[in-house]
């Protein structure tokens, strides 16, 4: 068998159209690529705010290993009891401690610990949790007594903080990608001491939105300055995006990564 693992890492899916967007593609992308995991950013799967139980057993058959999320984590209550009883998802890393949930994990693959470490920026952000460089650096420490292989996703608004964080842990993880924006980064690399680098994974939900909701309602917001509901967009075309990581089990060193785009037009 080989040594090779490839993992799917996808950006923030955005409600239902994002979901759907996910069943729907994800068979035919385990098949082509081979994938041996895959690993999504849920924290705007139940309708563009949060994750419910529900959902998470929902994208569990059908196939996700492990969710990350970042800041609409807590947005649905039912899920604060799951978070603290279950590793499936995480919550950025960095929070205060008394925050339900945690921010590292780790699943078996093809014989290989794999491990996950979910942070969240200070820059440009909601809300400001701790250092996620200091963090990042403490839970690298932590880890390596498991595993050498470490995928991080970074969910934040810059990319001059996901370059840093990701030059940071250059050589000290496999990979550091980015959520958050909802737009994809042209950027995929592989660093100089073999981390695999995207600023940002880009989202799955309808491409004629903005980052998944209803276009109208946030051009209504910038005209007004008055708050407003954002509802999920359902119209086609749809996009799914992310990046799959190659990468060498038994050292933890990415091989390759490769960014996934993928446009849709049939209506869901
Ligand atoms: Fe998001
Ligand atoms: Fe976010």
């Amino acid at each position: 068998m080989s040594n090779k693992l490839r993992i799917l890492m996808l950006g923030d899916l955005v409600g239902k159209t994002g979901r759907d967007m996910f069943a729907r593609h994800i068979p035919t992308l385990r098949a082509n690529y081979s994938l041996d995991a895959v690993i999504i950013n849920g924290e705007n799967c139940a309708d563009g705010k949060g994750i419910t139980p529900h959902i998470v057993k929902f994208l569990q058959n059908n196939g996700v290993d492990i969710i990350t999320s970042g800041n609409h984590i807590y947005d649905k209550k039912e899920i604060l009891p799951y978070l603290d009883e279950y590793d499936t998802v995480l919550r950025p890393a960095n929070y205060p401690d008394e925050c339900p949930g945690k921010g590292m994990t780790f699943f078996m693959c093809k014989g290989f610990q794999v491990g996950v470490m979910n942070l969240m920026g200070r820059l440009y952000m909601p809300s400001h949790p701790n250092c996620p460089f200091l963090k990042a650096l403490d839970l690298v420490e932590e880890a390596k007594k498991i595993t050498p292989i470490m995928l991080v996703d970074f969910h934040a608004e810059t990319t001059a903080e996901k370059i840093a964080l990701a030059t940071l842990l250059d050589g000290k993880v496999t990979a550091v990608v980015g959520t958050h924006t909802h737009v994809q980064t042209a950027d995929a690399q592989i660093l100089p001491k073999g981390t695999a680098f995207m600023s940002d994974l880009g989202m799955s939900g309808s491409l004629n939105s903005m980052i998944g909701a209803k276009k109208e309602q946030i051009i209504h917001r910038f005209l007004t300055q008055m708050p407003v509901r954002h509802e999920v967009a359902t119209d086609a075309p749809y996009v799914l995006s992310g990046a799959i990581i190659t990468l060498d089990g038994p050292s933890g060193k990415a091989l390759s990564i490769d960014t996934v785009y993928l446009i849709d037009n049939e209506p869901l």
